[in-house]
C-alpha cells in the first residue's frame, strides 16, 4: 500500500516526489462522474480524461474527431467526482499543433472550464513551443510519446513502436526535450521495455507507461481494464473483470423481469 493513499490530494509535485521515493504512479482513464468517484475512492493517483474517449464513449474508431468541447464535458464530470486523484485531461487533435497561441488559448479554456490539474499533449520537439507557452501561463503539461494514437495516419497502424535504432533514438531525445522544457510527467505507449526503461533511468520526470514495460507507473484504458470492450486485446492489457458478461447478464435478468411481470414486485411499487 502506498504511503500516498494518505494525501489528501495529488499534485504534480506529489507525482515527481513518488518518482524519487521509487513509488509507482497508477493511472487510469475515466470520462464520467460516476466511474470517476469510485476510481478517486478506490485510491488511483491519476485520472486521464483521455482522447481515447473518442473510442470508448463515442464509437469512433480513432481519436481524432473529439472536439475540445467533448473533452471538456467529459473532463468537467469527472472533476465533479474527484477528491484526491490528479485529473489530468486530453488535449484533443488539432487545438495545439502547429501554433502555441492557439495551443494555449485551448489549454486555458480546459483549465478554465472543467477544474482540471493539467494537460496532456502527444508529440515531442515538434510541440515543444506549444508546451512552452503552455507552462507559462502556470499549466502543468504531461508529455505523451512512442504510440501516438493522434498520429495514426502517419503511421498507418498501432502496432509498437521504436523497433528499429532511429525512432528509439528521436523517442529518447524527444523524452530528454519534455524534461528539460518543464513537463511534469511523460507517458510512453507500446514500446520496447527496455528502452522505456532507459528512458524512466536517464530523465527526472516520472514516466507512466501503457505497453511499456515497468517504469515509474503505468496507465490503462478504464474500459479496456473492466472487460467492458472486448475486441481490443493488446498484449500489454490485462484485464481486472469481465463487466461485460456482468453487464449483459444483469440486463438480460431486467428484460426477463419485465416480460414475464416479475418486476416491479408488491413491494417495489407505491
Ligand atoms: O487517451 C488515452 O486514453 C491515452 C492513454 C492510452 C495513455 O492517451
Amino acid at each position: 500500500m502506498s504511503v500516498h493513499k494518505e494525501i489528501k490530494k495529488i499534485t504534480t509535485h506529489v507525482l515527481q516526489q513518488m518518482k524519487q521515493e521509487k513509488q509507482k504512479i497508477a493511472m487510469l482513464t475515466a470520462y464520467d462522474y460516476s466511474m470517476a468517484k469510485l476510481l478517486d475512492q478506490a485510491g488511483i493517483d491519476v485520472i486521464l480524461v483521455g482522447d481515447s474517449a473518442s473510442n470508448v464513449m463515442a464509437g469512433f474508431d480513432s481519436t481524432l474527431p473529439i472536439t475540445l468541447d467533448n473533452m471538456i464535458y467529459h473532463a468537467a464530470s469527472v472533476v465533479r467526482g474527484v477528491k484526491r486523484a490528479l485529473v489530468v485531461v486530453d488535449m484533443p487533435f488539432g487545438t495545439y499543433q502547429g501554433d502555441s497561441k492557439k495551443a494555449l488559448a485551448s489549454a486555458i479554456k480546459v483549465m478554465k472550464e472543467t477544474g482540471a490539474g493539467a494537460v496532456k499533449i502527444e508529440g515531442g520537439i515538434e510541440v515543444a513551443d506549444s508546451i512552452k507557452r503552455i507552462l507559462s501561463a502556470g499549466i502543468p503539461v504531461m508529455g505523451h510519446l512512442g504510440l501516438m494514437p493522434q498520429s495514426i495516419h502517419k503511421y498507418g497502424t498501432y502496432s509498437v513502436r521504436a523497433q528499429d535504432d532511429e525512432e528509439a533514438s528521436k523517442i529518447i531525445s524527444d523524452a530528454h526535450v519534455l524534461n528539460d522544457v518543464g513537463c511534469f510527467a511523460i507517458v510512453l505507449e507500446k514500446i520496447p521495455a527496455t528502452l522505456a526503461n532507459q528512458i524512466a533511468s536517464e530523465i527526472k520526470i516520472p514516466v507512466i507507461g501503457i505497453g511499456a514495460g515497468q517504469v515509474d507507473g503505468q496507465v490503462l484504458v478504464l474500459h479496456d481494464m473492466l472487460g467492458i470492450t472486448q475486441e481490443f486485446n493488446p498484449r500489454f492489457l490485462r484485464r481486472y473483470a469481465q463487466l461485460d458478461k456482468i453487464i449483459k447478464d444483469a440486463v438480460k435478468n431486467y428484460i426477463n423481469d419485465v416480460k414475464t411481470c416479475d418486476f416491479p414486485n408488491e413491494n417495489e411499487q407505491y
